[in-house]
């Protein structure tokens, strides 16, 4: 820059004081005018913070070692991750939560821009997680101005928090989908990586050492796996098949957590609604799960690290275990064989219950799973924005399905293998309670509070999401219209009432 153009950039700001531009320090602290006046400041790297604010408040920002590699992220598509600035961000106010058109813009630094090949498209800004644990990329909240190389992260209400410049390393900018079947993801065994297939599922994995796995959709869902469903229903028609390279083993050695995000069609859902004649009221959404049979022997033998033998004898306690089910409850494996026809269910059979398991493969093409889908007892989250299910699991390996249920909350299993006589009602009573309430009520006055504790319990339970039937008719109504309201009909519509034709407009 020449001098010229310097003294020509502080003339302009002399001129327009309007844009009241503030140049100021780091650690310095900053006044934000409660007057709905723009504030402006920018920072000696020339990063810079934006934000109008219904009250006064006060703002101090930091440059910092990032609290978190860069390889910690979530909210993306593709991967990996390098930071884009040698030190993140910090900013704090006194808790101002009500800003308006809050921004953040940082500036990435050429040289690791060029290092690293990062298409300057593929730029984020991370900001860190409530849990300090992980970057969260916000992607309708991004800005890149690809001329000066800033990155910003825009519209907030509240800017408190850590931030970083991000670079992906992928040569597709935006959505970058994994295709299901053949295609390997390889997992580096460092940092939290994000991967999301062709139709939304995403699989968040953190692994201790590299992994890879691939995912595939197959066809049907037979009534045979689902006899542990506990009255829930499959949402979809296929299953989802993970296989890893670990062949749902964990030895010791390999350690793995995931979270598996699955997308709910709700028009689907709304279909089976319908069928059901169902007006209002609650579904329940869940996740289950057919996971990998115990491999006695064999794969563990070859995976597990050297002078530890847990993992092995895990192994064969589960697959014992498996077999003394099988034998308590024969009529159930029988159905299972007959109805699953030319599925993996009927290999899983013919091959255990002939007693020899024949492969000794730790890398088995084709995994042995129990023969029917098990309820995921974790704390499910619904995803509105994506409308996706999230569930973590131990085990990525097996097959996956969605499911749900009209009415009140689903039995947990643990009750109804304990024989217990609590019926599956929304209000938790059991039918002689519900008979006699108001003697209850009057004669036993702590009885009451327990009960409603049972309710709430029941609403919000473990493994599964609630949805009102209002919500899930809403959310397809919206995802026919892109997600957003339905602009054009709402002109049409007020156009009517007002008595004027759009053609005039
Ligand atoms: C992007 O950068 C150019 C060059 O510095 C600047 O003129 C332009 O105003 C920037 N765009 C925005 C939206 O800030
Ligand atoms: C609670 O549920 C039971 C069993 O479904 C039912 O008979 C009873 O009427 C319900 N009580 C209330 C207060 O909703």
């Amino acid at each position: 820059m020449t001098s010229g153009t310097v003294s020509l950039f502080s003339l302009l700001c002399l001129l327009l004081p309007s844009l009241a531009q503030e140049q100021v320090q780091f650690n310095q602290v900053l006044n934000l005018n409660g007057d709905m006046d723009l504030n402006s400041f920018v920072f000696p790297d020339r990063s810079k913070i934006e934000t109008f604010s219904q009250s006064q408040q006060q703002l101090i920002v930091n440059q910092q070692t990032p609290a978190v590699p860069a390889n910690q992220v979530t909210g993306s598509t593709g991967q990996p991750f390098v930071a884009l600035m040698q030190q993140s961000m910090s900013v704090n106010t006194n808790g101002a939560t009500d800003l308006v058109g809050g921004q953040i813009e940082l500036i990435m630094d050429q040289q690791m821009l060029q290092q690293n090949a990062v298409n300057p498209d593929n730029t984020y800004v991370g900001q860190l997680s409530p849990d300090r644990q992980s970057w969260m990329i916000i992607e309708p909240m991004r800005s890149v101005n690809i001329t000066d190389t800033t990155v910003r992260i825009q519209k907030m209400n509240s800017i408190d928090g850590e931030y970083i410049a991000l670079g992906r390393q992928t040569v597709e900018t935006n959505n970058v989908l994994v295709p299901f079947k053949d295609q390997s993801v390889v997992i580096q065994g460092t940092g939290l990586q994000e991967n999301e297939f062709v139709d939304g599922l995403r699989v968040s994995t953190r692994a201790t050492q590299p992994m890879s796995f691939t995912v595939d959709v197959k066809d049907g869902v037979e009534q045979g796996m689902l006899t542990q469903l506990q009255g829930q229903q499959p949402i979809n028609d296929f299953r989802y098949t993970v296989t890893s390279n670990l062949a749902g083993v964990q030895p010791d050695l390999s350690r793995m957590a995931a979270v598996m995000q699955i997308p709910l069609n709700v028009q689907r859902v709304q279909q089976m609604m319908q069928a059901q004649g169902a007006q209002s009221g609650q579904i329940q959404i869940g996740v289950a799960q057919r996971a990998v049979l115990g491999n006695p022997g064999g794969a563990t033998g070859q995976l597990q690290a050297i002078g530890q033998t847990a993992p092995q004898r895990r192994a064969r306690d589960q697959y014992r275990r498996m077999l003394l089910e099988r034998q308590v409850a024969p009529a159930t494996g029988q159905i299972t064989g007959q109805t699953a026809g030319q599925t993996t269910g009927q290999t899983t059979d013919q091959t255990q219950n002939g007693g020899t398991p024949t492969s000794n493969n730790p890398v088995a093409t084709e995994l042995l799973l129990e023969p029917t889908f098990t309820p995921i007892q974790a704390n499910a989250v619904f995803d509105p924005n994506n409308m996706r299910v999230a569930i973590p699991v131990t085990q990525i390996d097996g097959e996956f399905i969605l499911t749900m249920s009209m009415g009140g909350a689903a039995a947990p299993p643990e009750q109804q293998a304990q024989g217990e006589q609590q019926p599956a009602a929304s209000n938790g009573t059991t039918p002689a309670e519900a008979g006699e309430v108001p003697e209850a009520a009057a004669s036993s006055a702590p009885e009451a509070p327990k009960a409603a504790e049972r309710r709430q319990e029941a609403e919000s339970q473990k493994g599964y999401v609630a949805l009102s039937v209002d919500e899930i008719n809403r959310m397809a109504e919206t995802q026919k219209w892109g997600g957003m309201p339905p602009v054009t009909r709402m002109m049409e519509e007020y156009a009517k009432d007002m008595g004027v034709t759009l053609q005039s407009i």
